[in-house]
């Protein structure tokens, strides 16, 4: 397989870190943004372990979104390119407190939605010139349809899916895949304070890094996963408003 250049976006991210090393394994050029330095150079060191030709690290909090540009210029300078980017920072926000202030609703919805579009819109301009690249974002089943427990992240998620489907529908003339990436219930530090994470509707982040590398080769628009969320949110998504709004989910 050739070598894939790949800029990471929330490298901390327990599924980007899965992801990561997988494509390091196969020898990969990767780039890598989170916010603590000390914490990057570990995840850096590991994936040089694991084979990574070379790893590149910028420590940045994503919701600075005035140096998006400079951060997507220095990740294409380093690697002499980049043809894949996961965006996969996000915060899962305690929703009661959210309906208590409205600052912590916009603050939720700035890093889940709005960085990623600001994001994106740098990278597909970058992307579209050259005519190639993979822009890969997790989203998730929460985006599918709006319920009481956890409005505001999916109001976020579900506005991201929306934002990919128009960017993917732009770029597809320009030669570049857009992939948005559903998963379920992932057992990863933001789930940790949830109860029973033992349930099959449980997944490991390194199946779900499984679905996302096979998703970006095989070009796939949507994936939800692991695939069986996909069944469920059709018929989350089938239920009349009327019925659903009654229910206590
Ligand atoms: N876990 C699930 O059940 C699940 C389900 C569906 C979708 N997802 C999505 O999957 C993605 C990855 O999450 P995860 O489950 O792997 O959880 P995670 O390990 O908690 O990763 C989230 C990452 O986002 C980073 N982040 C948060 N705010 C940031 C900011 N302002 N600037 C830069 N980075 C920031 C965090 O960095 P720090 O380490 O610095 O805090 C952390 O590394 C997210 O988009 C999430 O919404 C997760």
């Amino acid at each position: 397989m050739a070598m894939t250049n790949i800029l990471i976006l929330g490298a901390g991210s327990a599924i980007a870190r899965a992801t990561a090393q997988r494509y390091a394994a196969q020898g990969a050029r990767l780039f890598l943004v989170a916010r603590d330095p000390q914490r990057l150079d570990t995840i850096a060191a590991d994936l040089r372990v694991r084979g990574a030709t070379q790893v590149d690290v910028l420590a940045a909090d994503l919701t600075e979104h005035e140096r998006h540009p400079a951060i997507v210029a220095a990740a294409d300078d380093a690697m002499n390119g980049i043809d894949t980017v996961l965006i996969a920072h996000g915060v899962l926000p305690d929703q009661e407190a959210c309906e208590a202030d409205a600052r912590a609703a916009l603050a939720a919805i700035d890093i889940n939605f709005v960085s990623v579009v600001s994001l994106c819109t740098e990278l597909a301009n970058l992307m579209a010139e050259r005519q190639a690249g993979t822009i890969a974002v997790i989203s998730s089943v929460a985006g599918d349809r709006g319920r009481q427990s956890n409005y505001i992240y999916g109001a976020a998620k579900g506005g991201l899916n929306t934002f990919l489907q128009g960017l993917r529908n732009r770029l597809q003339h320009a030669g570049v895949h857009v992939l948005t990436i559903k998963p379920g219930f992932v057992a990863t530090p933001m789930t940790e304070h949830l109860p029973d994470r033992s349930g099959s509707l449980w997944a490991q982040p390194d199946d779900i890094a499984e679905g996302i590398v096979r998703a970006i080769e095989k070009g796939r628009d949507e994936v939800y996963l692991p695939w069986f969320w996909a069944v469920i949110l059709m018929i989350i998504k089938l239920l009349p408003e009327a019925l659903f709004k009654r229910l206590k989910l």
